[in-house]
């Protein structure tokens, strides 16, 4: 053992074994607080998402009906009305005897995660970014997925995770947040200092792939600008959304869009080219330490015998919360909104806009979150 480890382990059992009382006692573990945000999330409505869990992603066909949002037994739900409530649209793998539980992170390499999930407005096919079954599309009735890719660059992806559909030039981008950890192993890899997370772009004619960027720090949630010249990506560790451009002066080039108080999970832009980012948490104190480029910090915590939940409650500072920000094009903060005290929503992953209405998924509720702007 050496003086780091020995440091580290000390500190952080203390911190962790009473995270609770510490939290009391002190706020320097806590989430921050934003200026300028405005606490109105918890006034949102819910609809479960009756015998399952998890909705990551929210989605609507060209027709303006669903949502659709998958969940963590793998299936794809289309939301009909509080009449119908929710059916099943889709699966991405057809080995499903097994997938009865609402969550079950051990069974989720086998019957699929379905995260990010987004239309193509022209042909009505859904493409789907599946944790641990790559990238995948379906057409507008459903059914069993069609894997599209698993790999690039003869690099398997190991946790494909948002997307956005450019249907005017037929190419999607998507990323794949690690080539060493699955989602189960998320905690490895937000501590792990892990930045083996890429962004990709897909042709639909030609069927190839292109990777755009790479050694991103779990890269996340994916939006294209309205005259698409470029695209956004979130890097959740680092805490920022990049800008990859597509077209003038600086294509091929990257830069920082916004660096955001916390951990950001997907991009969804409006129908006025402004971008919702949802944050899984903000960042306090202890996650930033865990999660600094000090990557031997977060490793040693790894080390010590904490269930997921504890070190779940570490990185996003023991108290849920919902913070989603709006930003312009520009990539100026336009808005803040929260639900400080996880009243009504908790750990937010992504954050659609249609008629006036925020639609909200999370992947540790059994529902979703419905506000009005
Ligand atoms: C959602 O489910 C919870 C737990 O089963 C229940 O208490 C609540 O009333 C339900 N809410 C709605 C809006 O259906
Ligand atoms: C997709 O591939 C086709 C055929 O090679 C090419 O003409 C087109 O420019 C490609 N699209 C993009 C956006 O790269
Ligand atoms: C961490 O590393 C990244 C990439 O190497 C660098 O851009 C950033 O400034 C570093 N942050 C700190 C706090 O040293």
């Amino acid at each position: 053992m050496n003086a780091k480890f020995i440091i580290t382990t000390t500190v952080l059992l203390i911190a962790t074994i009473s995270v609770n009382d510490i939290f009391i006692v002190t706020n320097i573990f806590s989430p921050p607080s934003i200026a300028g945000s405005y606490d109105k999330l918890q006034a949102c409505k819910i609809i479960n998402v009756t015998g399952a869990m998890g909705p990551e992603s929210v989605a609507f066909d060209p027709n303006g009906e669903g949502p659709y949002t998958g969940v963590a037994d793998g299936r794809i739900l289309k939301w009909q009305g509080h009449e119908s409530g929710w059916t099943e649209f889709a699966v991405t793998t057809s080995h499903r005897e097994d997938c009865v539980r609402p969550l079950a992170p051990e069974m989720e390499h086998v019957c699929g995660r379905p995260l990010g999930i987004k239309f193509d407005r022209k042909t009505g096919d859904l493409y789907i970014a599946d944790a641990y079954f790559g990238f995948q599309v379906v057409g507008p009735e459903g059914g069993l997925a069609t894997q599209l890719l698993t790999e690039a660059e003869g690099q398997p992806f190991r946790f494909t995770n948002d997307l956005d559909v450019d249907e005017h030039e037929g190419v999607v981008y998507f990323t794949d947040s690690s080539t060493t950890f699955q989602r189960r192993h998320f905690m490895s890899a937000a501590f792990g200092g892990d930045k083996t997370g890429r962004l990709m772009k897909y042709n639909k004619s030609t069927k190839q792939v292109e990777v755009l960027l790479r050694e991103i720090a779990l890269a996340n949630g994916v939006a294209l600008s309205t005259d698409r010249s470029f695209v956004l990506v979130a890097e959740t560790i680092r805490r920022r959304i990049l800008r990859f451009w597509l077209r003038g002066p600086n294509a091929g080039k990257f830069d920082v869009f916004a660096e955001v108080p916390g951990f950001p999970d997907n991009i969804r832009r409006n129908s006025k080219g402004e971008f919702w980012v949802a944050l899984h948490s903000k960042s306090g104190f202890i996650s930033k330490l865990l999660t600094s480029n000090y990557s031997w910090i977060g490793k040693s915590v790894l080390k010590l015998p904490l269930s997921f939940k504890k070190l779940h409650s570490l990185f996003v500072g023991g108290k849920p919360h919902a913070t989603a920000i709006k930003f312009s094009e520009e990539g100026e903060v336009l808005q803040v909104l929260e639900d400080s005290e996880g009243k009504t929503l908790r750990f937010i992953s992504e954050v659609e806009e249609k008629d006036g209405k925020l639609w909200m998924g999370s992947v540790m509720m059994p529902f979703i979150g419905v506000c009005n702007l």
